[in-house]
């Protein structure tokens, strides 16, 4: 049998195609536009995403045995609010997951509501990009639309929607609109009430790894494909990720370095950071999870190289870089505001430390560095609360960077486990579309069958002393420029 994975990106849709051993037949990426309508907006049209996943899936499928496809499913972008009218339109473009528009909502959430409440009723306080304070917005900035909305989706619901003519969700993308009773795994009326919406304006809510329907007739037909196809679930695309690199079961650690950043640290039960900096989710193989997202990882790197540097040679680039440990430049990489650890959508990017001998080298280096510093301040949240890590996986296009993966390994003192494929969330989607289709009994069963490390890049102490004399003065930048940052998002 074949199973459809699909990766709903910020950059692109990602279609990969697994066998029943696990076996990838074959990946295809189609792009989408990305638009910043205003300083630090962010959204996308659903329209986009659906064209680019049924040409992705078309191509993906042209050599093979397209009768043999059994289920699709999916790892998204989390938090982007979707909205439905009655007819089923959407009402507006998506508000994506690093739009920071809300931080007057996430305020009112966080301090009127009160980060207790929030806490008690969802395991999370409000983050500017979470759903609900977009909802929020909506109902202040655009009342007419609010008025009209019928469905509140997330992005890879809308996917599935379209696939299948069904409305759903599922449990660990569910945990990331703010709406969602994380520990019972179930909508919270108390934030429908708070946001203004009704319960039946959310979708059904499934685990990650359950069927919720087959694929329509006229899609089956367009991609003939049979009409027996399963729509799974899915997950959000962390959570897929982690599956799709077996990061399973308990306190198992992965690092996806995409357009976000995130440390994903699984957990067989239920647990909040009582710092409210690490986000309390629900997990796809049926568990929990916390995690810590950085806004801007891949995407600072690609910013420096593409629009800045103005090369497409990232590999040239990184094997000018060749003292690691000693650079004097340090990069703070919030060019979209931060979520993880500071919640703070007024934060910007800053480069330190320069000085007349600085080189282009340096300041690459510096970019690798601060992303890999973002990820270590999640990291100390999770030791703070007792969490004892030895190793991760890694995954997402920064990860086929050895260069990167090394400073990885050492800033952050952890063996770095390399998976035969990076590609996360498209192979956690399929691998989820096999256990719904019965073909393993299990998330944990498949994951253990299917994924294989190759390589482990391991930490080196010495350089791991310098990383960590090095991450101690950039702990102190952010402190020191968050009233700047403040003053000058008023002045702007
Ligand atoms: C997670 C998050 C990002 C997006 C990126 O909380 O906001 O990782 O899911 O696609």
């Amino acid at each position: 049998m074949l199973y459809i994975g699909v990766d709903l990106g910020t950059s692109a849709v990602k279609l990969l195609l697994m066998d029943s051993q696990g076996k990838i037949v074959n990946v295809v990426s189609k792009e989408y536009p990305l638009y910043f309508p205003e300083p630090g907006w962010s959204e996308q049209n659903p329209e986009d995403w659906f064209r680019q996943t049924i040409a992705g899936i078309r191509e993906l499928l042209e050599k093979a045995d397209k009768s043999q496809v059994a289920g699709i499913s999916f790892g998204g972008q989390m938090h982007g609010l979707v909205i439905l009218d009655r007819e089923d339109k959407v009402i507006r473009p998506a508000i994506l997951w690093n739009d920071g528009r809300t931080a007057e909502e996430t305020e009112y959430l966080n301090t009127v509501v009160g980060k207790e409440k929030l806490s008690e009723y969802t395991a999370n306080i409000a983050f500017a990009g979470f759903t609900a304070p977009k909802l929020l917005w909506l109902k202040k900035h655009e009342p007419d639309h609010f008025s009209r909305i019928a469905k509140i989706m997330l992005p890879k619901d809308y996917i599935a929607y379209r696939l299948s003519g069904i409305h759903c969700t599922d449990v660990s993308d569910a945990s990331g609109t703010l709406l969602f009773d994380v520990k019972n795994r179930r909508w919270s009326g108390e934030m429908c009430d708070i946001c203004g919406i009704r319960m039946e304006q959310l979708p059904k809510c499934h685990e990650s790894y359950e069927k919720v329907g087959t694929i329509l007739p006229e899609i089956a037909a367009q991609l003939r494909i049979p009409e027996t196809t399963v729509v799974a679930a899915g997950a959000g695309d962390n959570a897929a990720a982690a599956v799709g690199t077996g990061t399973v079961g308990n306190n198992m650690c992965n690092i996806s370095l995409g357009t976000s950043g995130t440390i994903f640290i699984s957990s067989a039960d239920f647990g909040v950071d009582r710092f409210n900096a690490l986000h309390s989710f629900a997990h796809a193989d049926g568990h929990y999870h916390l995690m810590g997202c950085m806004l801007s990882a891949a995407s600072c790197n690609k910013w420096w190289m593409d629009e800045i540097i103005g090369t497409k040679d990232y590999a040239g680039e990184q094997s000018l870089i060749e003292r690691l440990g000693e650079n004097h430049v340090y990069f703070l990489p919030y060019l979209m505001g931060e979520r993880s650890p500071h919640n703070d959508p007024n934060a910007r990017a800053v480069f330190l430390g320069m000085t007349m001998d600085t080189t282009r080298a340096d300041m690459t280096q510096a970019v690798l560095e601060g992303v890999a510093f973002g990820l270590r301040d999640s990291l100390e949240v999770a030791k703070s609360l007792g969490i004892d890590l030895k190793r991760t996986k890694i995954c997402g296009g920064g990860a086929k960077s050895l260069l990167w993966k090394r400073i990885i390994a050492n800033v952050l003192n952890l063996k770095v486990d390399v998976i035969e494929s990076e590609e996360g969330p498209a192979m956690g989607g399929a691998m989820l579309a096999a256990v719904a289709c019965g073909e393993y009994g299990s998330v944990e069963e498949i994951a253990s069958k299917v994924v294989k490390i190759v390589d482990t890049v391991e930490p080196d102490p010495i350089l791991a002393k310098k990383y960590n004399r090095r991450y101690e003065e950039f702990r102190k930048i952010y402190p020191a420029c968050r009233g700047l940052f403040d003053d000058m998002s008023k002045n702007n």
